[in-house]
């Protein structure tokens, strides 16, 4: 049994008295998450002040983003320690924007990847085709890459900490969301590249996400796949009416 995780993505929003306001609503309206893990994942400069608005609650704080050194001449850089520090238990690695505006490679998340596991965060991995690759039939050439390069040198306790997103591209901020039979098949293959690669016994227990305009009116659908496990939710999660209301969906 796998326990569905729902997440919050607010990429760079929202400076710190609307973050703030926005986690305090999220702790008001989740007092009972009833089964679901939440996490919120805010800008950088906000995480102290998130992770106190949600201090003993079941909501978690993520980073979006964090380097693979502990400290350093790495300008503009967080490290996992600066999360941990800031009330961070997770962190997303490889988002597409990422990937895509910074052009982090495979190569780089899997040092990203390992570090932050070995300091003792969560990583929300997240991997997805773009148009083009799906249109010409490379998408699971280019899921299994993601995987088979972003996980490289993992062993299976280190797997127990990670979660991957799938994330196409394409459905990213587009409205586009994928169907639940296109999301399902995908996480379906995901999950057999993992299989592979580690064992059935990681592949069974491995969380994968869905993100890409997941909203509160088509959570149920994509949810009620057998291998979606769980929702990371960029601008819906910016309104916590409706974050909260993804929340709810899942539980059901
Ligand atoms: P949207 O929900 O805005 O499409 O963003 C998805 C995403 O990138 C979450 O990480």
């Amino acid at each position: 049994m796998r326990i569905p995780i729902v997440a919050g993505n607010w990429k760079m929003n929202m400076c710190s008295a609307d973050s703030v306001a926005l986690a305090r609503s999220i702790r008001q309206e989740l007092t009972d998450p009833g089964g679901v893990e939440v996490v919120v994942c805010p800008v950088s400069t906000v995480l102290n002040a998130v992770s106190d608005a949600l201090d003993d609650s079941s909501i978690s704080v993520s980073g979006q983003n964090c380097y693979h050194a502990e400290n350093g001449a790495f300008t503009g850089e967080l490290s996992p320690q600066m999360l941990h520090d800031a009330g961070c238990t997770w962190t997303i690695l490889g988002h597409s924007e990422r990937r895509h505006i910074f052009g982090e490679t495979n190569a780089l998340l899997n040092q990203k990847i390992k570090f932050a596991l070995s300091s003792g965060l969560n990583v929300m991995f997240c991997i997805g085709e773009t148009l083009e690759e799906r249109e010409s039939g490379t998408m699971n050439d280019v899921l299994q890459q993601q995987i088979g390069e972003g996980l490289a040198e993992l062993n299976e306790n280190a797997m127990e900490h990670v979660v991957i997103a799938y994330e196409p591209v394409w459905a990213i901020g587009t409205g586009l969301t994928a169907t639940s039979e296109q999301a399902e098949e995908a996480h379906a293959f995901v999950r057999s590249v993992v299989q592979d690669k580690f064992s059935g016994t990681v592949a069974e227990s491995l969380r994968i996400q869905y993100g890409g305009s997941v909203k509160p009116d088509n959570t149920v659908e994509l949810m009620s796949q057998p291998n979606v496990d769980g929702a990371l939710v960029g601008g819906a999660s910016l309104d916590a009416e409706s974050f909260v209301a993804i929340v709810r969906a899942a539980q059901s």
